[in-house]
């Protein structure tokens, strides 16, 4: 017996809270982005900016991989890129400290780590308090840490996701923002399950940075 199918399961998601609620902000949020990688969620941010989603303006991209192809995105979209490779500093907090300042000269107000792949410190954490705001392939609290969708993959689970929330010290356990969910499919690979995973994470992250700065009103 063939059960009728309610939904088409490679491209259902469940987003809470849902979508359809972006806050709005009277003041344009002045955003500095971390990103170590493609980018596309860097590039996510920036269309919902341009398509009036968010309001917002990316003040200053910050990447840590000379390679990253996000540098490219960010040129395309006219917004400054500073390279602050990690390897150039002898700890996690000297590089912070950088960050700070390029963050403070750009003149940013929100941190979003955007696929960056380095753990932060209290010294960032501490210099932008609830302000900083980290998007992760998982069902936060499943999943911590480097290579989240493999992760899901081999505990078998049936559903993962992305989390975005708010950053404290320890890693992926701040105040959780948005969620959506995303079925696991019979043959899906890492790849695969990643790809429909940022999918979402482009819809959820432009939503809950709105989120954020609404809850830091109140
Ligand atoms: C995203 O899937 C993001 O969730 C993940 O890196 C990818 C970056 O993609 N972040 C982490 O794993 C952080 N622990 P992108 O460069 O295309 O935005």
């Amino acid at each position: 017996m063939t059960l009728p199918s309610v939904c088409n399961e490679s491209s259902a998601s469940l987003v809470s809270p849902s979508i359809s609620c972006i806050p709005t902000q009277n003041t344009p949020l002045k955003l500095g982005v971390l990103a170590s990688g493609s980018g596309s969620n860097f590039e996510a941010v920036a269309e919902a900016i341009k398509n009036g989603l968010l309001n917002a303006q990316i003040k200053v991209l910050i990447y840590n991989n000379p390679q990253a192809k996000v540098v490219e995105r960010a040129a395309s979209w006219n917004i400054p890129a500073v390279l602050l490779n990690h390897r150039d500093f002898s700890s996690r907090e000297e590089l912070d400290l950088q960050i700070i300042e390029c963050l403070q000269q750009h003149d940013v107000n929100w941190v979003i780590m955007a696929g960056w792949m380095r753990v932060v410190t209290p010294v960032l954490i501490n210099a932008f308090p609830n302000q900083i705001i980290n998007i992760h392939p998982s069902l936060l609290p499943s999943f911590k840490g480097v290579k989240a969708v493999e992760q899901a993959l081999e505990a078998g689970v049936k559903i993962t996701g992305c989390t975005v929330h708010l950053v404290c010290p320890q890693v992926d356990s701040g105040t959780i923002l948005c969620q959506a969910a995303v079925p696991i499919l019979p043959n899906d690979t890492a790849e695969t399950l990643h790809d429909r995973i940022q999918i979402q994470e482009h819809r959820i992250l432009p939503q809950a940075i709105a989120l954020a700065a609404n809850l830091n009103l109140k």
